[in-house]
């Protein structure tokens, strides 16, 4: 038997096409009826020919589905069951999902740590952009979800295998408190799920960098204020807002804000030659931004290798960075890949609740057949496309 996935055929190129059925593959698996599953950032790496995707790969790590079997030792999920399924799969038991670290999971992938669907280098899992999905240790990677598919909280739900986890990670990385100032560079659905998150979170103001006219209206409708790199240095620019608000006597040293977001990555585009890429500009910018005692959560991707390196990177990941900057400001910077356990099910809650809405960010929805031209739109930036939803 055959089922409907997004393969990656080559450099911006995906095409749909009959593989084989995921099935059970061992005692502890379920296999899940994809309902929803969206488009990421992440893909685009992968589209874009950067990350080493093998040609063939299934694509897709944003699943919402119904299950549709399980093996024989699952004890907690049964068919039927609406669940969300986190990009990072682990095994719910090793020292670090122990810990809540399960991006690091020491199982899940036998040449590394971590693991993930559809994701070049992240092990041999297939990837959920696609009829049918094979879930390992599923009573650890299955959230369960009120309701039914298709009904209002479809796509607040999708984004909780991936999208608002990592914007609410990333906020945790920062340390992001009540009353802090908060920058977000990226307004693309992570560094939008970021500003949102912080906001919920009670930060006092937030600034979402773009360059993208959708990206900094839907910024502005989220709550935060929108600065166009496009218009100018958004450094000065956050500066400038700060001071405006009004700076405690004693505290004008403080007219950056205290904690810096990088919901962009790798690949960034040179702010003086908006065509080119620049892997180092945001932590550069971020460098200079961030109060003294402050910190940087650096959420967006930086591989290991870069099939077609840019300048300021070299090809196995380094990149330069202000160092010196961040010890004298005495700024922790932090780092990672999202450990989706620890905050699924809390973030499912305030969505439940109607305390978060973070649906409001997909602009687009297709058939698994439209795969190829919603790909196509969201690497361009075109239609206003921020996040797309593929329906198998
Ligand atoms: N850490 C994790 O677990 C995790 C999970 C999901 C995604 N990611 C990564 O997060 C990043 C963002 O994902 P996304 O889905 O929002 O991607 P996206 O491509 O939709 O958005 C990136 C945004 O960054 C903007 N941008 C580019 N250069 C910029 C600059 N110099 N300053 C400010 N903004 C700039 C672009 O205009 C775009 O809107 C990607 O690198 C993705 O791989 C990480
Ligand atoms: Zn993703
Ligand atoms: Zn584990």
């Amino acid at each position: 038997m055959f089922v409907k996935a997004v393969v990656y055929e080559d450099i911006r190129t995906v095409g749909v096409r009959d593989v084989p059925d995921a099935r059970l593959e061992a005692d502890s698996d379920a296999v899940v009826r994809v309902t929803s599953s969206a488009i990421c950032g992440t893909d685009l790496h992968m589209y874009d020919g950067r990350t080493g995707a093998e040609p063939g790969l299934v694509l897709g790590h944003e699943p919402l589905g119904v299950v549709e079997q399980v093996g024989p030792c699952v004890e907690t999920i049964t068919p039927g069951m609406r669940v969300a399924i986190p990009t990072h799969l682990y095994c719910g038991t090793c020292h670090l999902c122990a810990r809540g670290l399960t991006a690091a999971c020491l199982r899940a992938r036998p040449d590394g740590i971590g693991a993930a669907y559809g994701y070049a280098g992240m092990g041999p899992y297939r990837g959920a952009q696609a009829e049918l999905l094979r879930v390992p240790w599923a009573d650890a990677n299955c959230i369960r979800l009120p309701g039914q598919p298709g009904d209002a909280h479809e796509d607040d739900f999708v984004l909780l295998a991936d999208a608002f986890v990592t914007g609410w990670h990333a906020t945790r990385l920062a340390d992001v408190a009540a009353g802090d100032t908060v920058a977000v560079f990226g307004a693309g659905t992570i560094g939008l799920l970021a500003a949102y998150s912080a906001l919920l979170q009670g930060a006092r103001a937030v600034y979402s960098v773009d360059g993208v006219d959708a990206r900094l209206d839907m910024a502005s409708e989220l709550g935060a204020t929108p600065v166009d790199f496009r218009a100018g240095d958004p450094v000065d620019r956050i500066r400038e807002l700060r001071t405006r608000a009004g700076l405690p006597i004693g505290e004008e040293k403080l007219d950056g804000v205290d904690k810096v977001i990088d919901a962009v990555g790798f690949q960034a585009h040179d702010r003086t030659h908006p065509d080119r890429e620049r892997p180092n500009q945001v932590v550069a910018d971020a460098a200079r931004l961030v109060n003294a005692c402050g910190a940087v959560a650096v959420i967006g991707v930086y591989p290991e290798k870069d099939l077609n390196p840019q300048p300021g990177e070299t090809a196995d990941g380094r990149l330069t960075v202000p160092w010196g900057t961040f010890f004298n400001k005495g700024v922790s910077v932090r780092f990672g890949r999202t450990h989706d356990r620890r905050y699924t099910t809390h973030l499912r809650d305030l969505i439940t609740s109607g305390r978060a809405h973070p649906g409001a960010i997909v602009t687009h929805h297709g058939r698994l057949d439209y795969a190829a031209e919603l790909y196509r739109q969201f690497d361009k930036r075109e239609d206003g496309v921020i996040k797309a939803v593929l329906h198998p």
